[in-house]
């Protein structure tokens, strides 16, 4: 499985740093909506499911936490801790957010709004339908 991470541009000077982000131009698609993440407890872990057609990116703006994507077949483990970097999430993979630090605040830039209709929730379901794209494939 390929891990796309992108560094974004930082438009740094001597007042500090600033990151801009634009659809289809540093974001590899058309943003419909932002959410964050915070004051997640210790230990917690979350997410739990993919998506059927979502796109996202995933930033750690501030602190660090990590994310554990599988796309049925491998897995793969990414530390988020620069407030500069994102993590592309593309449809049919599964994902588990975990170890955030205390301030972490994880903003996730998304392809659609929020429908419950596009979740796999269950992971047997998450592994049958992999497998039945790659057979039609
Ligand atoms: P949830 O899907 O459990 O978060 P995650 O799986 O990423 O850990 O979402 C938590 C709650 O927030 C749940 O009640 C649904 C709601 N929610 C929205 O209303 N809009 C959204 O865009 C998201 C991501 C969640």
């Amino acid at each position: 499985m390929q891990v796309i991470k992108y560094a974004f541009q930082q438009h740094g000077d001597s007042r500090g740093q600033l990151v801009a982000l634009e659809e289809n131009k540093d974001i590899p698609f058309e943003i419909k909506r932002v959410y964050y993440m915070y004051d997640t407890g210790e230990g917690v872990r979350r997410g739990f499911h993919a998506h059927k057609s979502l796109e996202q990116i995933l930033i750690c703006i501030h602190g660090s936490c990590k994310i554990l994507m599988d796309n049925g077949s491998e897995k793969k483990i990414v530390s988020l801790e620069k407030p500069y970097e994102g993590l592309y999430i593309n449809n049919n993979i599964w994902r588990e957010m975990y170890d955030f630090s205390p301030d972490a605040v994880l903003m996730v830039l998304a392809s659609d709004f929020y429908k419950e209709e596009d979740y796999i929730r269950d992971y047997d379901e998450f592994l049958k339908l992999v497998q039945e794209t790659k057979d039609n494939n």
